[in-house]
């Protein structure tokens, strides 16, 4: 891909620590019910491969589509709900699984407005975090990898809505985005 400057995570590191996260998952969810809940669209690839190691017998998965106001490589923090959960959450464990924790205002959003529905507990699992970006108080209960303050594409994650297919996650050309 001409675009990509270098690959920061490649297909083979992804696949490993799915598995990993997975395992922790497998454990920590054992015999309780579970409702994945994957945050569109960014979390596609991610939710996909985490959910094809999910062992627990009572696991169910829904979607929750944001759409955060401002410029394309920033979040503003003032979240939309497009498309509102199918499943009554209530009294459910609910783990959030999500494609990146950068500012965590969309993360934080998400988790009061989910908390609002009482479901029994709700854990966030986030594949990659950029620690330094941080604006609210917030972290991931289960996280893949820490990454610098680069803007990042691919396995789920896009500019300006492009490069989510690839395999691997990479760093974009300046003159690419
Ligand atoms: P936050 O509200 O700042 O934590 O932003 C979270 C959202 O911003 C993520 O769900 C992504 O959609 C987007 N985002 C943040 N950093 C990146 C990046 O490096 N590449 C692509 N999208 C990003
Ligand atoms: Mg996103």
């Amino acid at each position: 891909m001409n675009n990509i400057e270098k690959v920061l995570i490649d297909e083979a590191a992804l696949n490993n620590k799915v598995l990993e996260l997975a395992e922790i998952i497998n454990c920590d969810y054992k015999d309780k019910r579970l409702i994945m809940i994957g945050i569109l669209k960014g979390s596609i690839a991610f939710m996909a491969d985490l959910l094809r190691h999910i062992t627990i017998d009572d696991v169910e998965i829904d979607f929750l589509k944001v759409s955060s106001y401002g410029s394309s490589t920033k979040s503003s923090g003032v979240v939309r709900i497009v498309q509102d959960l199918e499943i009554d959450i209530a009294g459910a464990h609910v783990l959030i699984v999500e494609d990146i924790l950068d500012t965590g205002r969309t993360l934080s959003y998400i988790k009061q407005f989910l908390e609002s529905r009482k479901p029994a507990s709700i854990k966030i699992c986030t594949i990659l975090n950029k620690p330094s970006r941080r604006e609210i108080e917030i972290e991931a209960d289960y996280v893949g990898f820490d990454i610098p303050d680069e803007f990042v594409v691919g396995y789920g994650l896009d500019f300006d809505q492009k490069y989510r297919n690839l395999p691997y996650v990479g760093v974009l050309k300046t003159g690419g985005k």
